[in-house]
């Protein structure tokens, strides 16, 4: 059985290095018995050398964002190479706060994919849906209502040759799920991933769309996770909220990954 990938995105969270430290010791500690889990610990970038010193094989290091470029005359920015330099693992590309905030296009995202590969990091790339109207009347998932999660798909992944498909995360993260309290029902991701897992198929081949990892964000918690990941068949969780409380991350790893 493939083990499952859980990632932690503590977005622009704790406001200290003291509670960050404090959080991921009693997340490292709590995870001591999970056995069937990849997680991932995406802390803001000020955070990450302190951190990155701390991980383990099985407990990593992960970027929240990254630049396209690997170096240069760019205020402000962060590289695929100084985040590979550190021990980062992955990263994660394309979230919708940052196409929310910062205007990013899947152009942007795009080159930001091919930034990430070339560094021989791994992408967690996210696409999702604005609004749940892409349900239909029965509450089946329609990409006809709206097609944005496949012009994501097929922009984001323009240009990437089929031979490093296989090392990109799909994190299926609808934008009405994130944050809100109402996540995705077991029914919606498996929609979903089939979708995704179509798209792929149709760009690169239906073995390459088979193996590639579709996890699922928003909303997700100790409640939840257990029946999203099964009715989901999600290979993994993109946790926002839930992550920055170490009992309830805890708690949540141990219903999906014992
Ligand atoms: P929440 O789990 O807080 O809904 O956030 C999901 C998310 O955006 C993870 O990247």
């Amino acid at each position: 059985m493939n083990k499952k990938l859980i990632v932690a995105n503590w977005k622009m969270n704790p406001v200290t290095y003291k509670e960050a430290e404090e959080l991921f010791r009693f997340v490292e500690k709590g995870m001591r018995d999970i056995k069937n889990a990849e997680v991932v610990l995406c802390p803001p970038f000020v955070y990450l050398p302190m951190l990155a010193r701390l991980f383990s094989k099985q407990f990593c290091a992960g970027a929240q964002n990254c630049f396209y470029e690997q170096g240069g005359a760019y205020t402000g920015e962060v590289s695929p190479l100084m985040l590979k330099d550190i021990g980062c693992k992955y990263v994660i590309v394309g979230h919708s706060e940052r196409r929310q905030y910062f205007f990013e296009t899947s152009e942007i995202v795009n080159k930001k994919l091919k930034a990430v590969i070339e560094a021989e990091l791994k992408p967690i790339l996210c696409v999702g849906e604005d609004t749940r109207d892409s349900f239909d009347s029965k509450g089946h998932w329609t990409h006809e209502l709206d097609p944005k999660v496949k012009e994501q798909l097929v922009l984001m992944l323009n240009g990437i040759p089929k031979s490093k498909i296989g090392e990109i995360v799909i994190a299926y993260e609808p934008v009405w799920a994130i944050g809100t309290g109402k996540p995705a029902t077991g029914d919606d991701i498996l929609s979903a991933k089939i979708f995704i897992q179509k798209v792929i198929s149709d760009l690169y081949g239906r073995k390459v769309s088979q193996t590639m990892r579709v996890i699922y964000g928003g909303s997700t918690d100790s409640k939840n996770a257990a029946v999203v990941m099964k009715e989901g068949q999600a290979d993994g969780l993109l946790v926002g909220g839930a992550s920055l409380d170490g009992e309830e991350f805890v708690r949540m790893m141990k219903c999906i990954a014992l």
